[in-house]
Order: structure tokens, then sequence, then C-alpha cells
């Protein structure tokens, strides 16, 4: 089975309180509940995409622990090629401190672990993976000259190339935009990557023209309830945010972009790509946990009947 959707990126086990509020700095609170949850930005991402019908493979690393073993377990039983997930020998795994309090905000915590060690020589050495996907996808969890390689050799060999900039901990080198299909930021990433403060539609159209100003092709700013906004240097284009209860927004961001993935991957146009994304996106945040929460594809066709 050749994948169509190659996601590049973090393997976590996310460790996840529920609180009523989210403590001070300096504070204690009590937490109501504690549970061990596959997560990672990046495998989050592969398994949105393959829940939601596409044929995905992971490139990554993962620690020779009990956790590593676990999330390669994981990904195999949603049916994602894990030929190019590394065991590091001698390292701990990824893992994500996780804080939900009851208005469903969250705080998190990484540690990087194993997917600091995901080197630009795992993209050589996994080169076939890549020439065979229509989509590359990849985020920030992994170092960034390991991401930059990714880009690179998206671009060289004509796929489809999405970037979501998360975590961000300042600008992208300017020579990355140009690699860059599709880059998917959140209000606060938007903002981190073009100084503009994004807190409405029209910040947001303008944060997006200026990364597609720095050579993005297009950016797609997803903005929580105030739905998504799609800006290229043609066109302008809002998107409501479909309606729903929320009770954990983890992992939301990391549904739309699997979506939104695999919506291309199977012959979508972008705008039903969006679509169908946010409703996968909709559902991920009435449920708890990261891949957990994540929905498949008949849920998501159910709700778009419904
Ligand atoms: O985007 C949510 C993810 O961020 C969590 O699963 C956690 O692992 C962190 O990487």
């Amino acid at each position: 089975m050749q994948a169509n959707v190659v996601v590049i990126g973090s393997l976590n086990m996310d460790l996840v309180t529920r609180t009523e509020r989210l403590p001070h700095p300096g504070e204690t609170v009590f937490g109501q509940s504690f549970a061990t949850v596959h997560g990672g930005k990046g495998a989050n991402q592969a398994v949105a995409a393959s829940r939601l019908g596409a044929r995905v493979a992971m490139l990554g690393c993962v620690g020779s622990d009990a956790y590593g073993t676990q999330l390669r377990e994981g990904l195999l039983a949603d049916q994602i090629d894990c030929q190019a997930v590394r065991t590091v020998s001698g390292s701990a795994s990824g893992v994500a401190l996780i804080t939900v309090d009851a208005k469903s905000q969250n705080t998190i915590v990484v540690v990087a672990g194993a997917n600091g060690c995901l080197e630009p020589q795992d993209i050589k050495t996994f080169d076939q993976v890549l020439q065979g996907a229509q989509v590359l996808v990849c985020q920030l969890e992994v170092p960034m000259e390991t991401v930059g390689c990714v880009l690179a050799r998206g671009r060289e060999l004509g796929k489809v190339v999405i970037l979501n900039p998360a975590p961000v901990s300042g600008p992208l080198p300017g020579h990355w935009y140009a690699t860059i299909d599709y880059l998917i930021p959140n209000e606060s990433e938007a903002w981190a990557l073009s100084g503009v403060t994004v807190d409405s539609l029209e910040s947001a159209e303008l944060a997006a023209r200026r990364l597609v100003g720095f050579g993005a092709g297009k950016v797609i700013v997803t903005l929580g309830a105030l739905g998504a906004l799609f800006v290229s240097a043609q066109r302008v284009a809002h998107f409501a945010a479909p309606k729903v209860e929320a009770v954990d927004a983890t992992a939301a961001g990391d549904t739309f972009v699997g979506g939104f993935s695999a919506g291309l991957a199977a012959g979508m146009d972008e705008d039903d790509a969006i679509r169908f994304a946010q409703v996968a996106a909709a559902l991920s945040v009435t449920r708890a946990g990261a891949q957990p929460s994540i929905p498949l594809l008949r849920d998501v066709q159910g709700f778009a009947r419904s």
C-alpha cells in the first residue's frame, strides 16, 4: 500500500489532567481526573488523515520505552504505515503535560524526547516514502533543520506541501515560504509569524496577506469559533465554523490539518477540503483527548448530512 499522505513529525504520550480552572503561576489546584492519551501533533494529524480516508505513512521517532511501543501500536491500529517510525535506543519518548479546564481551554508543555532525534538523514533514508506521496504534512515539534529538509525535498518532488507552524517559537526561515503550498497557522501562530495581532477576521486577513507576501502559496488561518480564513494572492474566503458543544479543544487544529490533507488527497478542491476539515475539527472538540477525539469518515459524513 503506497501512502498518499505522509506526515513528518512528533509522537507524544499526553499526560492529561482536568481541573475546574487552570492554576496561576505558583498556585496548586486539585485535578478531577488523569489519563494517558496518545498524542503529538504529527501523530494526531496522521491519525486524522487516516480516519478521514487517506492512506497514511508516518515519519518520526519514538523512544525505546513503553510509551514508544504503545504509540507505534496505536498508529498501526489506525492503519498507518510505520516503517519510517524509528525507535531511538536509550531515549525516552516525547511527552506532553496537558491541563484542561471546565471551559475546555488547555495549557500544554511538551518535552520532545525522541522527537528531537528526527534528523535530516531520516528524510534521506525514507526518501522513497516521500516520493510515493501526493501530500506532505509537517509541524514544528521536530528539529527545524529536519522540517527545512522536508519542505525543500517536497518542493523538488512537486508534492503538495503543508506546514502547520505549531508550536511556533519565532519567525520561520525566510526561504521556507516559497516551498510551502498551504501554511495553516492558528491566531497566535499567525501573529508570531506576521507580527500582526490576530483577533478578528480583518486582522487575520492582514496577517495572512503578509505571509503570502513572504512567499507562502496559500494561507489558511484557523480561528476557532470564528471559523477559518483562506488567503492567496488571488482570493480571500471565509468559512464559518460548524456550531458544536465544546468539551476539549486538544488536537482540534491537528484534526483540521489531517482532514484537509485527506480531503486534498481524495481529490476535493480546496474549499471542499476546508469545509470537510472544519466538520472533523468541530466533532473532535466535542470529545476529550487528542487521538481519542478524532472522528471517523462516517461521523463527518453523518454530520454533514444532518
Ligand atoms: O496539538 C495537540 C498536541 O500538542 C497534543 O497531542 C500534544 O502531544 C502536543 O503535541
